[in-house]
């Protein structure tokens, strides 16, 4: 059995993950957005968490350039197959977005998809100030945030993929709902033939205010928030994608 530290996305994690969200796959119009957003500033674009290219690639197929990060070598695997397969180019790095150093200064650095989630709060600050570090003084952060409103512990779902022929099984358990720390936990048990892979999975989240007062603190200023990525017809409030600058 296969089980790395919470929120570690492995080898049968990362292969689900491309298998239900490939490259191009919108989640809620996020890619029409951020695409939208991008094409309007020039310079080169971090992606923090890339994930597999769900969104780098159709932002490269644009003209956008983007460097591309993440802590999950199984995931950048995967993304450097899916630059591949796509015909597209873009430097990435191995690292972690609390300690990551690279001699760039770049003009946007986006994290959407609510990744920033996945960061344990008392590493989020860091986070943010290694942002800073590495924004152009003119630069804009993108950061979504998403809420658990349809999270309830208790909740079990099952479901498979066929992938290389092999049906990998998923059971996603929904454990708890720590209102104190604003975090939720969920487990994932992923089966591929003898191989069982468990990630331990926990999304914090954030008030509004909050999360103003956070940037705030963290040195950053004119901060904007769009709602849903703009789209009306989605009633339920489910992502906020905070804009700011230094
Ligand atoms: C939900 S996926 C999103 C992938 C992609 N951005 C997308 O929109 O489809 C989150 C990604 O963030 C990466 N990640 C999570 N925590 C990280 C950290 N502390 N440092 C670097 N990457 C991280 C994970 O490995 C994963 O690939």
């Amino acid at each position: 059995m296969n089980t790395k530290k919470t929120n570690y996305y492995s080898n049968l994690a990362a292969l689900v993950y491309n298998e239900s969200k490939p490259p191009g796959t919108s989640i809620d119009g996020d890619i029409e957005f951020y695409t939208n957003e991008l094409i309007k500033r020039n310079g080169l674009v971090l992606e923090a968490g890339v994930g597999n290219g769900r969104m780098a690639i159709p932002l490269l197929r644009k003209g956008i350039s983007i460097f591309a990060l993440d802590n999950s070598s199984e995931m950048l695997e995967i993304y450097n197959r899916n630059l591949k397969k796509y015909n597209m180019q873009s430097d990435s790095m191995h690292a972690d977005l609390k300690d990551f150093k690279v001699n760039i200064k770049f003009e946007t650095i986006i994290m959407p998809n609510g990744s920033f989630c996945l960061i344990d709060r008392n590493d989020i600050l860091n986070v943010l100030n290694n942002f800073k570090n590495h924004l152009e003084d003119n630069g804009k952060v993108y950061i979504d945030l998403i809420f658990p409103t349809s999270f309830k512990p208790g909740n079990v779902h099952e479901f498979d993929f066929l992938i290389d022929d092999d049906y990998v099984k998923i059971k996603n358990k929904s454990i708890s709902m720590n209102w104190i720390e604003q975090k939720t936990y969920t487990e994932l048990e992923y089966k591929k033939n003898t191989t069982t892979e468990i990630q331990h999975f926990s999304l914090w989240w954030y008030g509004v205010e909050e999360f103003k007062n956070i940037l705030m603190n963290s040195g950053f200023k004119d901060i904007h928030i769009i709602e849903n990525y703009n789209n009306i017809k989605n009633l339920n409030l489910k992502t906020l994608t905070f804009i700011f600058g230094k």
